[in-house]
């Protein structure tokens, strides 16, 4: 028996990374899922990846940005399996770079898909989980609770999706909707490999991995598993009575300063 048995979740982002690794965990625990994201194809694919084993999943086209597509893909959703108990926002981008370098464009595109991104396919799964009751889980950060130099887009992208869950919680409470954030520190995907040839062009992965493990005081970075067992928890009744929460999975990045 699965912890997600009868469910139905949407997961956006999930074409790949953290996203992905949820999604197909959710299968997994018995759900269906839809696996949106901008990569159609990769969407389609890690759907198809995710029931090799069994289960039931499908893929998306969605852009997170775009408010009529949120809706469709929820109105798919509801099309195909009925109902909608799950939403996982895991849809983002990680472009940053010190304020003074830091462009507009990149600025806006980053709030654009990382905090409207949440609002929009939260706003538009809403009445669908609060039919039943469900759960929100976002993707926040740490970037959106310590202010780590050079992250000023990304990091005050990730405070607002945490504040915008509490938000969240308090609306959905009377309809028993939770809505509630994990917090992730380094964890090795695309989208960190992406940011670390832009920071250290050239740098060999194992090089930058062995770096990004010594800033956690359990001297690892996080898993994508970390995360999608986070997820399991907070999507499953196991967490019924959690809700507006920030889960930090830091390996103890923000307990303070490291012992000299
Ligand atoms: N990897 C980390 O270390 C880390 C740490 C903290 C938080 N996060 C957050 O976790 C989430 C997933 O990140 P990841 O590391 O798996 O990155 P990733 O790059 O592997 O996956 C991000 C996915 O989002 C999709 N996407 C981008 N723009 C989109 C849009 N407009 N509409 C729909 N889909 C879109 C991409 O196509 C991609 O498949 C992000 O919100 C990220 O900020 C990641």
């Amino acid at each position: 028996m699965g912890k997600l048995d009868g469910r139905v979740a949407l997961v956006t982002g999930a074409a790949s990374g953290l996203g992905k690794a949820s999604a197909t965990l959710f299968v997994a625990e018995g759900a269906s899922v839809v696996f949106a994201d901008l990569n159609e194809e990769g969407a389609r694919a890690a759907a198809t990846e995710a029931t090799a084993n069994g289960g039931v999943a499908s893929g998306e086209r969605l852009d997170v940005t775009r408010g009529a597509e949120c809706e469709r893909v929820v109105a798919a959703t509801l099309e195909r399996y009925g109902k909608l108990d799950i939403l996982m926002t895991c849809a983002g981008v990680g472009d940053s770079a010190p304020v003074l370098e830091l462009d507009e464009a990149t600025f806006e595109n980053t709030i654009a898909v990382n905090l409207k991104g949440t609002f929009l396919s939260a706003k538009y799964a809403f009445p669908a989980l609060s039919r039943q009751g469900g759960s929100i889980i976002a993707l926040g950060s740490v970037a959106g609770i310590i202010g780590a130099p050079g992250f000023a887009a990304y990091g005050a992208s990730k405070a607002g999706v945490i504040h915008l869950m509490r938000i969240f919680a308090a609306e959905g409470a009377a309809h028993n909707v939770r809505a509630n954030a994990i917090c992730p520190s380094w964890i090795w995907t695309p989208m960190v490999e992406k940011a670390v040839q832009r920071l250290i062009p050239g740098a060999p992965a194992e090089a930058a991995q062995a770096y990004l493990a010594r800033q956690s005081p359990l001297g690892r970075m996080g898993t994508p598993g970390d995360v999608a067992r986070a997820a399991l928890y907070l999507a499953s009744d196991d967490a019924a009575f959690m809700t507006g929460q920030a889960l930090v999975l830091d390996g103890g990045l923000t307990i303070g300063p490291r012992a000299v």
